[in-house]
């Protein structure tokens, strides 16, 4: 198959979100942690209503229903989340429950995680399918997202809950660039979720930052090797990348990252015109470089204009719905279809930076060949943004430690709102004795 790559992409995110604002207020942090200090303008979550199978249904049967597919033409479903409900059934089998009016049982695939990275290997996987001989001509479905949520305390301000459902088929409007990919990977305890009874993941924070630039660092410097051997372009660099879209725990970690970008173009060729302004820092090691602060503002400051031309209009969903984990470079790409028109884009570079704790990260590719308009018009995104509902942050705490309270129960009811959900959303309506979950829809 050729220009196996993205034909359409749509993302389900809840009806309800939270200030941050009003949430820096009420934790008593100062005005302007979360917002300026974190990049955040509001949080997305949800209730007891939903869990991570209904979420996803949710996000196939509308993308299904908006772009008029049969279910019949689906021949692999991979789903990424590290939202885990079952320790060996896998999300992708209840989403099976979609496919049965059509009598398509014969779907490859299963659940894939690793942080906020496993959206990123299933979509490798579906486009490694339909490159191989296994391939059967039918379309393929990557599902990535999460349910992201904190102990109470500094992280909890960085969650969000999103899902993105992507179709991966030949000829598509953004091809995968096969080769071009650079990935790191090393055991690190970042952030991981050992505690099974407990939704909230065990954070080292700093740890976590650090280990992002880290793998900024090396996933791009592979990518760019690549780029020199298989194009024969010398000296490549961001020159080379027109956008570049991020995984985005939080969108101040995305500045810090492109700026990474910058410095690691410097490192390759500290004499380019652009590094005027910073041979100070030509003699700073690289370790050194992850905790120099003056450093980091440096390549933030020189690579600002760089950032709002490749990176700014990408983050338009993380900044209005936080950490969607594996959802979150998805949800990039899709602010990035949606805020740009396609006579911008047109035969462009799309490179997408997905880093996962643990810590496994790539970048990798895409290059604009078709027409993205009717992708922009079905997403509809700052419109469905505004569409949502604001909750105070008594009310989104409460609902919190609701779902503190019943994760796992048995023999359970959920109490949570079904009425402020989107039409079209799936809600879970009873867990019974043996934790099998039934689901209703709007
Ligand atoms: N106005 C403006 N900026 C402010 C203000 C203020 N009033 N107050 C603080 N800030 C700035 C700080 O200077 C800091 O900036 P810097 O990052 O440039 O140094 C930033 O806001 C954050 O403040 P901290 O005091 O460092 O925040 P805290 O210690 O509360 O924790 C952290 C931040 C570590 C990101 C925490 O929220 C966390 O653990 N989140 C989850 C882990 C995470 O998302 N990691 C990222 C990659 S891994 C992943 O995706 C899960």
């Amino acid at each position: 198959a050729e220009n196996i790559g993205v034909r359409a992409i749509d993302v389900y995110f809840p009806s309800r979100y939270v200030d941050q604002v009003e949430l820096e207020q009420h934790d008593g942090v100062s005005a302007g942690k979360y917002t300026i200090g974190l990049g955040q303008s509001k949080m997305a979550f949800c209730d007891d209503r939903e869990d991570i199978s209904s979420a996803c249904m949710t996000a196939v049967q509308n993308f299904m229903e908006k772009n008029n597919i049969p279910y019949s033409d689906i021949g692999r479903l991979e789903v990424g989340t590290e939202t885990i409900i079952d320790k060996s059934k896998s999300t992708k089998t209840v989403l099976m429950k979609l496919f049965e009016e059509s009598g398509n049982f014969n779907v490859e695939g299963i659940d894939t995680t690793n942080a906020c990275y496993g959206g990123t290997s299933a979509l490798f996987n579906a486009c490694q399918w339909m490159d191989s001989s296994a391939w059967d001509g039918r379309l393929a479905l990557v599902i990535a997202g999460d349910i992201a949520v904190y102990a109470k305390g500094s992280a909890r301000s960085t969650g969000g809950c999103g899902i993105a459902c992507i179709l991966v088929g030949p000829d598509a409007p953004l091809a995968l660039e096969f080769p071009l990919r650079g990935t790191f990977m090393e055991h690190i305890y970042d952030f991981y979720k050992p505690n099974m009874s407990s939704e909230f993941p065990t954070v080292d924070g700093p740890l976590s930052v650090t280990s992002y630039v880290r793998a900024v660092d090396h996933a791009y410097s592979a990518y760019l090797d690549k780029l020199e051997k298989i194009e024969n372009i010398s000296n490549p660099s961001l020159e080379n990348l027109d956008y570049v879209i991020w995984h985005s725990p939080y969108t101040k970690q995305v500045v810090k990252g492109f700026a990474r970008l910058a410095y690691n173009d410097f490192t390759r060729s500290p004499d380019a015109p652009q590094f005027a302004d910073v041979q100070q820092f030509k003699d700073v090691g690289r370790e050194e470089s992850y905790t120099n602060k003056v450093l980091e503002k440096a390549f933030i400051n020189v690579s600002k204009t760089s950032f709002a031309a490749k990176t700014e209009r990408s983050l338009l969903a993380a900044r209005n719905i936080g950490n969607m984990y594996t959802g979150s470079v998805f949800f990039g790409l899709a602010s990035l279809l949606s805020q740009v028109s396609f006579d911008e884009l047109k035969n462009k570079r799309i490179a997408m930076f997905s880093y996962g704790s643990g810590c496994t990260a790539s970048m990798y590719s895409f290059r604009v060949r078709a027409d993205t308009t009717e992708i922009a018009k079905n997403l509809d995104l700052a419109n469905r943004l505004e569409s949502r509902t604001k909750v105070s942050p008594a009310e989104f705490e409460a609902i919190m430690d609701l779902r503190e309270k019943t994760h796992n129960a048995i023999e359970y009811e959920p109490t949570g709102s079904v009425e402020s959900m989107f039409p079209g959303t799936y809600y879970l309506q009873k867990v019974d004795s043996m934790w099998r979950r039934a689901y209703g829809r709007t």
